[in-house]
């Protein structure tokens, strides 16, 4: 399989299709980069990078960052957690408030924001210095150093962040937050922060494709059925209200940020990141979307 001939094809296709979407800007500092930027990054299970377009380029990776939390706190969640988050699509966007009320507080999974925050509280239950160690488990994953904070992005959703801050809020209404809200907002923000290229973020997905164990960091991250159920939660959960579409056009388990970057595997093969800021009205990457189709179409094969 030449998946570097194969991702040249997908991006030539997409860029010849000329797909336009709206950059975030509810978080204004997101708002100032190149709309134009597109990179594709795949990476095998033997550590072979295959890349095309702007795939060095590091960029905020926002919501995929609630997959490594997930990762950091898993086997809390397979217990105890479960009744603090469920695990069922949740057919609303992905900062909704209103099914948090219907349903007591109990967010529907843990990647709209609700249940990110529930995530990233058990989180700071767990660790001293939850930033910090956050940093260091992706550095770990994606075998070197190259996460960093971008901080003007964060200090742009702190303020205005009155959406998260009222979520977070009404978890504790319920009883289902345990920490100092501002502390756990504060880390929250941060790990949406966290900039990344396409290569490092497709790295730091790789022992999803491969039963849990890490190449980069040689060593199990999770267990086998533990990656199993990460994978599940991506694929019926990850694209928030347009998972359902993400996986009839692409059939991968993957998790999108309004940064405009997706993770994606294809488990026992490969990881990908695929990168462009645009986005559509559910708050994900229009071209990444495209590609990432495109390439399971060439491929003739997807989980399905
Ligand atoms: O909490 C927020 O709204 C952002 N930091 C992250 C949202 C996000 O990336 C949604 N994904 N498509």
């Amino acid at each position: 399989m030449d998946y570097q001939q194969i991702i040249e094809e997908v991006y030539q296709e997409v860029q010849e299709e000329n797909l336009r979407g709206k950059v975030a800007d509810y978080i204004p500092e997101l708002a100032r980069v190149n709309p134009d930027q597109f990179g594709i990054a795949l990476v095998d299970l033997k550590g072979n990078v295959f890349g095309v377009g702007d795939y060095q380029v590091p960029f905020s990776i926002q919501s995929i960052s609630k997959v490594h939390t997930l990762t950091m706190v898993f086997h809390v969640f397979n217990s105890k957690l479960f009744s603090r988050v469920n695990v069922e699509p949740s057919g609303n966007p992905f900062n909704s408030i209103a099914q948090l009320e219907f349903e007591k507080g109990v967010p529907r999974n843990p990647f709209i924001n609700a249940g990110a925050l529930v995530i990233t509280d058990a989180l700071c239950s767990k660790f001293e210095k939850p930033i910090e160690q956050i940093s260091d488990f992706i550095n770990e994953i994606s075998g070197k150093n190259c996460v960093s904070i971008n901080d003007s992005v964060k200090k742009s959703e702190q303020n205005h962040g009155e959406r998260n801050t009222a979520l977070a809020y009404f978890l504790k209404s319920y009883k289902n937050f345990n920490n100092n809200i501002d502390e756990v907002l504060d880390v929250y923000f941060s790990q949406c922060a966290i900039e990344m290229n396409c290569v490092d973020l497709a790295k730091s997905f790789s022992y999803l494709a491969n039963d849990g164990f890490s190449i980069f960091a040689n060593r199990e991250i999770l267990s086998e059925s533990h990656a199993r159920r990460v994978n599940a939660l991506m694929l019926t959960c990850g694209f928030y209200d347009e998972a359902g579409e993400f996986a009839f056009r692409v059939g991968l388990p993957g998790k999108s940020g309004v940064g405009g970057g997706v993770a994606a595997v294809m488990p026992h093969k490969f990881s990908i990141a695929v990168w462009s800021p645009e986005l559509n009205e559910k708050g994900n990457s229009v071209k990444a979307i495209k590609a990432l189709e495109l390439l399971t179409d060439k491929l003739s094969f997807s989980l399905f």
